[in-house]
């Protein structure tokens, strides 16, 4: 089938979030080493990046990094560092008129690359048809207890009532306040897990799992996604008949 041609462009997610596994197992594959499968991985964030903007995505949400990677062997989060270090570039998101913005615990990265993200942001901060947000030393576990801990600190200083704490205060409070929750969650390579992202913010995405590996995830197997994200109909607790005719109506 041919999903490219089959999706439905008036119905185009939103905002997609992807969490880019299989790299590791790629290049193991091929008798190469973990870090030849992040290499090839980075080829897979650009061709999606811009086939995302093409489709009319609005906030594209990558998980590169996990506050747990950091446990990783010190040469493979040595790589990862130095592989996002050279990769960071307004090029490509100049020439797409892509924004950029990280979510996640930005003061455990590496000085050169804190800067070079904080000057990419800068610089990108203008371009407004897609915000490419890249989840770097990020967990929703952490960013939660943040979350928890600012709202206990403001309503112990009296800034806020007790009242006032609600689910959009805690929207608010979380990393990703300025987009809107995903439409569609994916996860490439195999698992079937969430990996402590966005554990708040994914509680109605729509949620697809592929086998392919992230190195070989194309603009086929995001049309492939959408595709099916758009024959998924979307109750939030609702029965099927009460959305039917409300989208009747
Ligand atoms: C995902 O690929 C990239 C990162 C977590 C940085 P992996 O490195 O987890 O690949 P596998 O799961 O070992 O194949
Ligand atoms: C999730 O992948 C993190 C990223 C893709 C950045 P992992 O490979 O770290 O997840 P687990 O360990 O298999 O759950
Ligand atoms: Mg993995």
């Amino acid at each position: 089938m041919n999903y490219i041609e089959l999706v439905d462009r008036n119905n185009i997610p939103q905002h997609i979030a992807i969490i880019m596994d299989g790299n590791g197992r790629w290049a193991q594959l091929r008798g190469k080493k973990r870090s030849e499968g992040h290499q090839a991985g980075v080829v897979t964030v650009r061709n999606i990046v811009e086939d995302c903007a093409r489709m009319g995505v609005r906030y594209l949400t990558l998980y590169t990094f996990s506050t747990e990677n950091w446990h990783r062997p010190a040469a493979e989060v040595a790589a990862l560092m130095t592989l996002l270090f050279e990769q960071i570039e307004e090029e490509i998101f100049m020439k797409n008129n892509v924004g950029l913005r990280v979510i996640g615990d930005t003061s455990l990265l590496p000085q050169n690359v804190l800067e070079r993200l904080e000057a990419c942001i800068e610089r990108t901060s203008g371009n407004d048809r897609m915000t490419l947000v890249l989840a770097l030393s990020y967990s929703a576990k952490w960013e939660i207890t943040e979350a928890v801990r600012t709202l206990a600190r403001k309503a112990k200083a009296g800034e806020i009532a007790l009242e006032d704490i609600n689910e959009q205060a805690i929207s608010q409070e979380l990393t990703t306040n300025f987009m809107p929750d995903p439409d569609l969650l994916i996860r490439t390579g195999k698992e079937v897990r969430l990996s402590n992202f966005l554990l708040w913010q994914a509680a109605y995405s729509e949620l697809y799992f592929t086998d392919v590996l992230w190195p070989e995830f194309d603009n086929m197997e995001l049309h492939k996604a959408v595709y099916e994200y758009q024959h998924r109909q979307r109750r939030y607790g609702l029965t099927g008949e009460q959305v039917t005719n409300e989208e009747n109506r």
